[in-house]
């Protein structure tokens, strides 16, 4: 069911041309990773290595956060959802634009919608300010967790940050994801489908 409806959504965004980023793509990076899961990070966009393979996370970046996930939370990137705020590299690694964000923000609204996490790992100041709705950095932001719709919001860095910043910057994101953890342990099992006795009512879908 849920990857029927991520499919479905995957084919329109693969013939996006809502924005000036589709002209310069090679692939869209829509997500990837498991449609039930319950754990859903958000990266910023696609760099040049997931433009050209189509999937998110695969380059420097990705290998720490595979790392980070498998000892901090025990698993790997496919009992998990990744996915972006942009689904189409930005030239030259820049920030994505508010338009271009806003262009892609239903791609990203459907994804959580449809797989409806418990926890929500926004990475760095551009997922983080995107899906909180704020102007702070992500510096003040991180260090607790968000409601967020029926899930809750864990902000960390994004990876690339830990591998310019080194030490303590990776410290802190091993903190949140710790964080993120415990939250899932509250709300049941990291993939594979709502805890016992809960409803697809109390996954429920996202704002
Ligand atoms: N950086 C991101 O924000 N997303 C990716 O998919 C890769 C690098």
């Amino acid at each position: 069911m849920r990857s029927a409806a991520l499919a479905d959504i995957a084919a329109e965004a693969s013939s996006c041309t809502r924005c000036a980023l589709a002209a310069t793509r090679t692939k869209v990076v829509f997500g990837a990773g498991d449609p039930e899961a319950r754990l859903l990070f958000v990266g910023e966009g696609p760099g040049r290595d997931e433009d050209l393979q189509g999937e998110p996370f695969v380059g420097r970046s990705g290998k720490l956060l595979d790392r980070l996930i498998a000892e901090e939370l025990g698993t790997d990137r496919s009992r998990c959802y990744i996915a972006n705020v942009v689904k189409c590299r930005p030239p030259q690694n820049r920030d994505p634009k508010p338009d271009e964000m806003a262009a892609c923000r239903p791609f990203l609204d459907r994804q959580l919608a449809v797989i409806a996490p418990a926890v929500v790992v926004t990475l760095g100041n551009v997922a983080t300010r995107a899906l909180l709705r704020t102007a702070d950095g992500i510096r003040s932001l991180r260090g607790r967790a968000y409601p967020f719709g029926d899930a809750m919001l864990v902000p960390t860095y994004h990876p690339a940050a830990a591998l310019r910043s080194g030490g303590e910057v990776v410290a802190e994101m091993r903190a949140d994801l710790v964080r993120a953890k415990r939250l899932l342990a509250a709300a049941g099992p990291l993939g594979g489908g709502a805890p016992q006795g809960a409803g697809e009512r109390a996954r429920g879908p996202l704002p």
